[in-house]
């Protein structure tokens, strides 16, 4: 038996995906890439914005037929399961579908697909509870270096745009006993990297005074574990015991996340982000003096409702500031059920469009300049393997995730090495053993 599966979304979903896949594949599942031939279609989806549910339905049409000739069994999981509406509409125009599941459900998955197969029962198992924390799920891990290691679940923070806090539910923390015990176990078999996973990662909450910087400070203790990164923190709670946790331990990646949104303190605040700008470039300079070497990398909204030019201009003008590594760039999509979505004063979609292209352009004009600073140094990365155009050439990615192509031999794949960084193109690097 055979089975696919398609991620949406963030690497929380991802890492989702890795525990269904261990479960399926405990059950003797093996996995393809080709959707065709595949006895079990598994899709775990997005909701965070609006172009993935006419993707999603536009699929379900074409599973239909797929389940008439070859009677493939379907499932669809995930955030966008979560809300009514489209729940609704699965109940309604879906019925063929063989299980709906949710975000709280994952751990029932073996029990929900034993019903599906063997007792050909439509199963629909989406609660609207927060979800305990279950532990010791099977995974099938998608790569053999670098992990993902979900440290929470949910979020308590409202931003009045964000569908999160409705799908996922309130905050609740991993025990800081299991996550070190698997991150452990993750460099017993080889890993080098992990990237501790969390919509607000640092309002983790172990217990007992345990916070995100003690847990920071644990995980550097592991030996094997070269590398430590984390997505995404909320600037509200960037506290001193973290920046000092990051200042003090070499092994936390030296490229902080951090969500901007929006540069202008109005937008901020009808966003519900509980910063201003000035308090938000206060952080990054404190985080400059204490940490050296430190960069940013960035998500960005454009056309959040109300957004002035003038307001645009201070995410520019942030932006010009800050110069980050990467930015990810969004337009605001409205979502059923947010505090924004309520808002009369939405943009419309051709100043949306041109606010992107703008911030895109400026991104764009600074990333040559900005990569001159690598010229010369010696970057520590891993080896991921070849690279995708040309197989005499080996390619890693720096801490800072910049790609680096380089000539080296196979036996280097999965190490950490120094490369001389000679040239610089853009969108990667050349460089050196
Ligand atoms: N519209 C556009 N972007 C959004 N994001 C979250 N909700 C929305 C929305 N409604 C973006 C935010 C967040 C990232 C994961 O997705 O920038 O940080
Ligand atoms: Fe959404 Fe804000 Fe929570 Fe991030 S912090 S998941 S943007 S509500």
């Amino acid at each position: 038996m055979k089975y696919h599966i398609t991620t949406m979304g963030c690497q929380l979903n991802e890492n989702d995906s890795e525990k269904i896949s261990g479960i399926v594949e405990n059950m003797g599942y093996e996995k393809t890439e080709k959707i065709e031939e595949a006895d079990l279609v598994i899709y775990n989806t997005c909701c965070v914005r609006e172009n993935a549910e006419e993707r999603l339905f536009g699929k379900l049409g074409e599973l239909k037929k797929q389940k008439e000739e070859q009677g493939t069994i379907i499932a669809i999981g995930g955030c966008m399961m979560q809300e009514p509406h489209i729940l609704e509409k699965m109940k309604q125009s879906y019925n063929y579908i063989d299980i709906v599941f949710g975000t709280h459900t994952l751990h029932k998955f073996e029990e929900d697909l034993k019903k599906a197969t063997e007792k050909k029962i439509k199963i629909r198992d989406v609660i609207d509870i927060d979800g305990e924390v279950i532990e010791d799920l099977p995974i099938k891990r998608n790569d053999k270096y670098k992990a993902s290691v979900t440290i929470m679940y949910g979020c308590n923070n409202f931003c009045s745009y964000c569908i999160v806090p409705y799908v996922r539910g309130r905050e609740r923390s991993r025990k800081p006993e299991k996550i070190l015990e698997e991150i452990k176990n993750l460099s017993k078999e080889g890993y080098k990297e992990v990237t501790l996973l969390g919509q607000n990662v640092n309002s983790y909450n172990g217990g007992n005074e345990y916070k995100f910087s003690n847990l920071l400070n644990d995980v550097c203790k592991i030996d094997g574990i070269e590398k430590i990164r984390f997505i995404s923190p909320h600037p509200k709670d960037f506290t001193d015991d973290v920046i000092e946790s990051i200042a003090n331990n070499e092994k936390i990646s030296r490229i902080i996340h951090l969500p901007l949104q929006s540069g202008s303190t109005k937008v901020l605040k009808e966003m519900n982000r509980k910063y201003t700008k000035q308090q938000y470039l206060d952080l990054v300079d404190k985080m400059k003096e204490k940490i050296p070497n430190v960069l940013f990398s960035t998500d960005i909204i454009v056309g959040f409702p109300g957004e002035t030019e003038e307001d645009f201009e201070d995410t520019l003008d942030v932006v010009r500031k800050v110069n980050f590594e990467q930015i990810f760039m969004f337009i605001y999509s409205r979502r059923k059920g947010t505090v924004a979505d309520k808002k009369e004063n939405q943009i419309p979609e051709e100043i949306k469009h041109e606010r992107f292209e703008k911030l895109k352009e400026l991104y764009d004009s600074r990333v040559s300049l900005n990569n001159q600073k690598y010229i010369g140094t010696t970057q520590r990365i891993l080896v991921d393997g070849y690279s995708k155009n040309d197989k005499t050439i080996l390619t890693g990615r720096t801490d800072s995730n910049k790609v680096v192509n380089f000539y080296g031999t196979e036996n280097l794949i999965g190490k950490m090495i120094d490369i001389k960084i000679t040239e610089e193109h853009k969108w990667y690097l050349k460089g050196e053993i």
